[in-house]
């Protein structure tokens, strides 16, 4: 089906079949920035104000989870003046639009070895987390030095440190059980994935939680996604048929 990527009005959305939870790689920083011939960090400063954009908008939607792709643990690969400036978006982001999220009801978490980032950077989110706790609107989550298959070993060793321990048996074990040891612990499942920038990859992001999740594979970069974009991905998720492994009815 196509969709045009002119200006979406929400009555074109069915307000009964909004994705619970969206997650979103967020990728194309980088080409957005090189396009203006503006450094890479240019385009993440960038790629901050779309996270707040979708946020809200998602959150108005009545979306109820939406988890992004900040850094993954195959990023420390890149320059170290690059990782030590994605290290200090937390602060811009939150010192910008914590306010404002409160003020809509945003609960924040982060998932991923938050630890492995500078004391300031885990002291910052850490508090967003401690403020936005009382909220109950839009949980917005932050991969954070998160890498899908690190965050199967780490549940696996905390169950099998609790069969160590007696706590449960064989049995015990079950796909529900293993789903609630995860670092997404409560989240609904992902219904819907986006990736910006035209790359057909996952990169590590969520394998376990997006199984059954719908993918969409857009070009846009990811400074230039606002609530248009988000409207559009919608609208593609409500036009397929989502079966979880049954026929066609
Ligand atoms: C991928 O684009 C993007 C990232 C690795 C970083 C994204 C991070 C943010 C947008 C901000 C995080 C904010 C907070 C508050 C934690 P890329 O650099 O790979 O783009 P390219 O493929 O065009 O080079």
């Amino acid at each position: 089906m196509f969709f045009s990527k002119k200006k979406r009005k929400i009555d074109d959305l069915d307000m009964n079949n909004i994705p619970k939870h969206i997650a979103f790689i967020m990728d194309g920083n980088g080409r957005w920035a090189k396009k203006r011939k503006m450094p890479r960090t240019y385009g993440h400063h960038e790629g901050t104000k779309t996270i707040r954009t979708l946020a809200l908008e998602a959150n108005r939607l009545g979306v109820k989870a939406m988890t992004v792709y900040a850094f993954s643990t195959e990023n420390f690969k890149r320059e170290a003046s690059e990782v030590e400036y994605i290290f200090r978006l937390p602060k811009e982001f939150f010192n910008l639009y914590l306010k404002e999220l409160m003020e809509n009801n945003v609960q924040i978490r982060y998932i991923g070895h938050l630890e492995k980032s500078p004391k300031e950077t885990q002291e910052i989110i850490n508090e967003a987390v401690k403020k936005t706790s009382i909220n109950n609107g839009l949980i917005l989550t932050f991969a954070f030095i998160y890498g899908g298959r690190d965050e199967i070993v780490e549940t696996t060793k905390i169950i099998c440190q609790k069969y160590k321990n007696n706590e449960i048996s064989l049995d015990d074990i079950t796909e529900d059980y293993f789903e609630r040891h995860l670092m997404t612990e409560d989240l609904p499942p992902v219904d819907l994935m986006v990736r910006s920038s035209g790359e057909y990859r996952l990169s590590n992001f969520l394998p376990w939680q997006l199984a059954y999740a719908e993918f969409v594979f857009d070009d846009t970069l990811w400074p230039d996604f606002d609530e248009n974009e988000l409207h559009r991905v919608i609208a593609i998720y409500q036009g397929r048929e989502r079966r979880f492994g049954g026929v066609k009815k």
